[in-house]
C-alpha cells in the first residue's frame, strides 16, 4: 500500500506512540486486503465498548494509546457500553462491572472519542452525505450508512475504526471502491410488508448472500426506521455491509442484470412461515425493545400505545435507546408515560451487550431479529420475536397474541 510522506512519518513514530500503533493497524490492515492507498474520512464510529463483551484486554489496547498520547482528529462516536452510564444501579448493575465500565468511557473521551454510546449515531446528529468516506464498525450503522446515505465504509472492527479515527484515515478496499458495491443478489418480494416482516425479512435476506450485495426490489412502505430494522437484521446474518433497497438506496443505478448471479423470490407464504417460526412458543419473561436505539419516533409510537395503562405484573419491559433520543423523548413526557405503566427506558447500552438478562430469564422477546440471534449466545437465554405492537399488546396482557 502506498503511503504519503506524512502517513510515513507517523508510521516511524514521529507524531507519538499512540498514532503510530494507529497506523501500523491501518498499514497491516490494507496491506492485507491489497488496498493501493489510504483515503480520508469524514468520520469514526467505534464499537468494543462494552466490558461485557470485551473485558480487560480492551482496557490495556486502549491505555496503549492513551499512553502514546494518542487523539482522535475526525469527529468518533461510541458505541453502546455494557450499561446505561447514569442509571446502572437501577438496571441491576454490580459496582465490579461498573467501575471498569466507566474506566473504559473516560479512556476513549481522554482520546477525544464522544460517549455517544449508541448504535444510531446517524439519529444524533452524524449524518453522512452520498460519497463520504467513513469508518464506522457497529455493523447495523455501517448498513444504514451505505443504504441510506449512499456513504462509503466497510465494516471495521472497533480497534481498525478507532485507528482511524486517530489517523483521520481508512485503507481504501472493500465498500470504498464503487465495482465493490454491485448488486449481485436480487430479492424480488411479492407482498405488502407487515411492521415485522422488515427485520424477519433481513435476516433471512442476509442468511441467503452471506457477503454478497443484494438488491431488494418491490419492498414496499419503506422509511427511515424500516431501513434500520431490516438492515440490521441483514448485518446479524451475514457479513452484508451494503444494500440496495429499490428507490431507496441512492446507488441503486449501480443495478446490472449481467452481475446478478441469483435471484431469489420471497412471497406471502414465505413470510408467513418466517413469522411462524420466529413466535415466541410461549409467554416471555420479558420483552425487549429498541435493536437496533430506538428512535424519537419509535419511542412516541411505545408512548402512545402504553398511555394510561399498566403493563402485566408477569412481565418486565425494556426499551433501549441513545441517550440524546432519550433526552428529546423526556422532553416530550412519552419516558414519563412508558415508565408509569411500569417499563424502563435505559440508555447507553442494549439488552445484548448489558448483562441485564440473565438466566433467570425463561424466554426473552422482542421486535428485533438482530436482538434474537444475539441474545441467545451472549444473554444465555431463548428468545422470540414478533411486531412492535404486538409485543407491547402481549406486555400489556401478558398474553400471546392469536
Ligand atoms: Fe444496537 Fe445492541 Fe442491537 S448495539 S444494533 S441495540 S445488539
Amino acid at each position: 500500500m502506498h503511503l504519503t510522506k506524512e502517513d510515513e512519518k507517523i508510521l516511524n513514530g514521529e507524531c507519538g506512540e499512540g498514532a503510530q500503533l494507529a497506523m501500523q493497524i491501518l498499514y497491516n490492515l490494507g496491506e492485507f486486503y491489497e488496498a493501493s492507498r489510504m483515503i480520508e474520512i469524514s468520520s469514526a464510529q467505534v464499537s468494543g465498548v462494552s466490558y461485557k463483551t470485551c473485558g480487560e484486554s480492551l482496557i490495556d489496547v486502549l491505555e496503549q494509546f492513551a499512553k502514546g498520547g494518542a487523539r482522535t482528529c475526525v469527529p468518533a462516536y461510541l458505541n453502546p457500553a455494557g450499561m446505561d452510564l447514569s442509571r446502572w444501579k437501577e438496571m441491576g448493575i454490580t459496582s465490579e462491572f461498573a467501575k471498569p465500565q466507566l474506566r473504559i468511557i473516560d479512556i476513549y473521551k481522554s482520546l477525544g472519542v464522544l460517549p455517544t454510546s449508541s448504535c444510531t449515531p446517524y439519529l444524533m446528529g452524524n449524518i453522512p452525505r452520498r460519497r463520504e468516506h467513513l469508518a464506522w464498525s457497529e455493523s447495523s450503522a455501517v448498513v444504514f450508512a451505505n443504504t441510506f446515505f449512499g456513504a462509503r465504509t466497510n465494516r471495521e472492527s472497533g480497534i481498525s475504526a478507532l485507528a482511524s479515527a486517530i489517523i483521520g484515515k481508512t485503507p481504501l478496499y472493500g465498500l470504498h471502491l464503487i465495482e465493490n458495491r454491485v448488486p449481485e443478489v436480487l430479492f424480488k418480494i411479492s407482498f405488502t410488508p407487515e411492521e415485522v416482516d422488515y427485520t424477519l425479512l433481513g435476516y433471512y435476506i442476509g442468511k441467503k448472500c452471506g457477503a454478497k450485495v443484494p438488491y431488494i426490489k418491490g419492498l414496499s412502505v419503506v422509511g427511515r426506521d424500516q431501513i434500520k430494522s431490516l438492515g440490521a437484521a441483514i448485518g446479524a446474518a451475514g457479513a452484508v455491509g451494503l444494500i440496495h433497497v429499490e428507490n431507496i438506496t441512492p446507488e441503486c443505478g449501480l443495478y446490472r442484470r449481467e452481475a446478478i448471479t441469483d435471484i431469489i423470490k420471497i412471497n406471502a407464504s414465505v413470510m408467513h412461515d418466517l413469522r411462524a417460526e420466529y413466535a415466541p412458543p410461549e409467554v416471555p419473561d420479558v420483552v425487549v425493545l429498541g435493536c437496533p436505539h430506538a428512535s424519537v419516533e419509535e419511542l412516541k409510537f411505545i408512548a402512545e400505545r402504553l398511555k394510561g395503562k399498566k403493563i402485566s405484573r408477569k412481565l418486565k419491559l425494556w426499551v433501549f435507546t441513545a441517550g440524546a433520543v432519550k433526552c428529546i423523548a423526556e422532553r416530550m413526557g412519552w419516558v414519563q408515560t412508558i415508565e408509569n405503566a411500569g417499563g424502563e427506558v435505559f440508555c447507553d447500552t442494549c439488552m445484548v451487550v448489558s448483562p441485564i438478562i440473565s438466566a433467570e430469564y425463561d424466554l426473552v422477546l422482542t421486535d428485533s431479529a438482530k436482538a434474537a440471534h444475539y441474545i441467545p449466545t451472549l444473554c444465555g437465554v431463548p428468545s422470540g420475536v414478533l411486531g412492535t405492537e404486538d409485543c407491547i399488546n402481549l406486555a400489556l396482557t401478558g398474553k400471546l397474541p392469536d
